[in-house]
C-alpha cells in the first residue's frame, strides 16, 4: 500500500529545495501532503508543491478542507512519517516546547508516525546554543534529526546550515518508511554505466548506459544498510547518498579498482556495460579528419578484460556474485552461458531491444537465473523496483 508523507516546509531560502524532493517521492508513488508555512510561501509558491504533490497545499490552520473534518487531526491521523524540510529556527523551537500556534506546529503535535526534522538555517543560528538546547530536545523526543550541511550558504556566511542533498533526505525518508536494514554489516560492490575506450586523445568508443540501473542497485542496497562501493564508468548521474564512489575509464581501470576491492566484499554485482573492445594502437595526436566523405579508416580492436570472470576466477567462499545479461536474442539461453562462465550465484537477464527494457529507460524487464536452476520472470517494472527485487534475492542467498 502506498505511504503517505507529510512534508511540512517553512521559511527558509532552501524551501525551493523541496520541490525536487516531492517529485522524487511521488515518483516513488508516495502520497506527498504538502504543508507550508506563511514564510515559506515567500520563498516558493504553493502551486509549485500543489502541481507536484497532485494535491491541495495546506498554508492555513483555518483553511477549508473537503477531505477532513477537522484539517489538522485529519493530516496527522493519515500520515506514515512527518518531515520538516527546511525546519527554521522558530519551528524548531516551536516543536521542542510544544508551542502549536500555527498548522505545521499543530499537525506535528497531533501527529504519532515518525518525524524528521531537516535544519537549514544560517552557521551562526544553528550554532546559537539556544538553537542547539532545542534540537537535543527534539531529539531526546525520539524526532530524526538530520545534520545540515557545511559550506557557503545563501546569506554569504560559511559553515553548516546548509540544506543536506535533496538525495540524502529522500534516502533518509526511504529508509524511515522502509526500515528493513537485511544487508547490515554487509559490504557490497557494484559497477554501474558505460567503460570508455580511447581512440585518440579526443575520442573514444562507449555504448549506451547511463547507469541508471546500477545507481539504484547502489542506492536500494545503502538504504538496506550495506557498506556500499558503487564502482561507475562513464554516467551523468550524480552518486547516490553515503555510498563510496570511484569513477574507471575503460574496462582495465574499471577491472583493476574491483579486484582491489574484491576481498573485502560480501557481494559483488555487474551491471556495467563494460566494453569488449578496445584499441590496439591508441593514437598519440587527434586522427585527421579524411579529406573524402568516402575514404575509410580502419581501426583495430582487440579484446578488453571479463572483469565478472576475472572475479569470479578469484571469488572467495560465500562470496555472492551477480551478473547482468544484455542480449538481443535468445536471452534465456546466453544469460545461462554467462551465469556459468563467470562462477556467479544469478544472473539477471535483459532483453535490450523490449520497450520499456535494458539501456536508459527508467524501467526494465528481467529474469533472475540463479545458479541451482530455478529462474523467475518479473513483468516491467521501475528499475529501482527491479534493484529491490535483486537485493531480495540476495539476501535470500545470505540466509
Ligand atoms: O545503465 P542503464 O542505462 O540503466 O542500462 C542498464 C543495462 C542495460 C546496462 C543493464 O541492465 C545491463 O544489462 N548491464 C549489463 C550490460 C552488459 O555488459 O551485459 P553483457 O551481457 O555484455 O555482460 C554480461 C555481464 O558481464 C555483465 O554483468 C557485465 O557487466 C559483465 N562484463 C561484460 C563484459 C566485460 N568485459 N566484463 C564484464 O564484467
Amino acid at each position: 500500500m502506498s505511504k503517505t508523507v507529510g512534508i511540512g516546509v517553512t521559511g527558509g531560502i532552501a524551501a525551493y529545495k523541496i520541490a525536487e524532493l516531492v517529485s522524487k517521492l511521488k515518483k516513488d508513488d508516495i502520497d506527498v501532503i504538502v504543508m507550508m508555512t506563511q514564510s515559506a510561501t515567500k520563498f516558493i509558491t504553493p502551486l509549485t508543491f500543489k502541481t507536484l504533490s497532485d494535491r491541495e497545499v495546506i498554508t492555513d490552520l483555518w483553511q477549508e478542507s473537503h477531505e477532513w473534518k477537522v484539517q489538522h487531526i485529519g493530516v496527522a491521523e493519515q500520515l506514515d512519517l512527518l518531515v520538516i524540510a527546511p525546519a527554521t529556527a522558530n519551528m524548531i523551537a516551536k516543536m521542542a516546547h510544544g508551542i502549536a500556534d500555527d498548522l505545521i506546529s499543530t499537525v506535528v503535535l497531533a501527529n504519532t508516525a515518525p518525524v524528521l526534522v531537516v535544519p537549514a538555517m544560517n552557521s551562526n543560528m544553528y550554532k546559537n546554543p539556544v538553537v542547539q538546547d532545542n534540537i537535543v530536545k527534539l531529539s531526546r523526543y525520539a524526532y530524526e534529526i538530520m545534520e545540515p550541511a557545511d559550506g557557503v550558504l545563501a546569506c554569504g556566511s560559511i559553515g553548516p546550515g546548509r540544506l543536506p542533498e535533496v538525495d540524502a533526505i529522500y534516502q533518509k525518508i526511504m529508509r524511515m518508511l522502509n526500515p528493513k536494514q537485511d544487508l547490515r554489516g554487509k559490504r557490497l560492490m557494484v559497477n554501474a554505466g558505460t567503460t570508455c575506450e580511447d581512440i585518440d586523445p579526443v575520442r573514444f568508443i562507449a555504448n549506451r548506459s547511463t547507469g541508471k540501473m546500477g545507481y539504484v542497485i547502489a542506492e536500494e542496497a545503502v538504504s538496506r544498510g550495506a557498506d556500499v562501493i558503487l564502482v561507475s564508468g562513464r554516467s551523468s548521474l550524480t552518486p547516490p547518498a553515503g555510498v563510496e564512489h570511484i569513477s574507471a575509464w575503460g574496462a582495465e581501470e574499471m577491472c583493476e579498482i574491483m579486484l582491489k576491492y574484491q576481498p573485502a566484499c560480501d557481494i559483488i554485482i555487474g551491471a556495467a556495460a563494460v566494453g569488449d573492445f578496445k584499441i590496439a594502437q591508441v593514437a598519440e595526436q587527434k586522427i585527421k579528419k579524411m579529406a573524402n566523405k568516402s575514404d575509410t579508416l580502419m581501426i583495430e580492436l582487440v579484446g578488453t578484460p571479463d572483469i565478472l570472470r576475472t572475479l569470479g576466477e578469484a571469488k572467495k567462499p560465500g562470496q555472492i556474485m551477480v551478473g547482468f545479461a544484455a542480449e538481443t536474442q535468445d536471452l534465456i539461453e546466453n544469460a545461462k552461458k554467462k551465469l556459468e562462465s563467470k562462477n556467479l550465484d544469478f544472473i539477471v537477464a535483459n532483453d535490450v531491444t523490449q520497450e520499456g527494457a535494458g539501456f536508459a529507460a527508467d524501467t526494465n524487464i528481467v529474469t533472475i537465473i540463479h545458479r541451482k536452476g530455478e529462474s523467475r520472470a518479473f513483468p516491467k517494472m521501475t528499475k529501482k523496483d527491479v534493484a529491490a527485487s535483486i537485493i531480495d534475492s540476495v539476501v535470500d542467498l545470505l540466509n
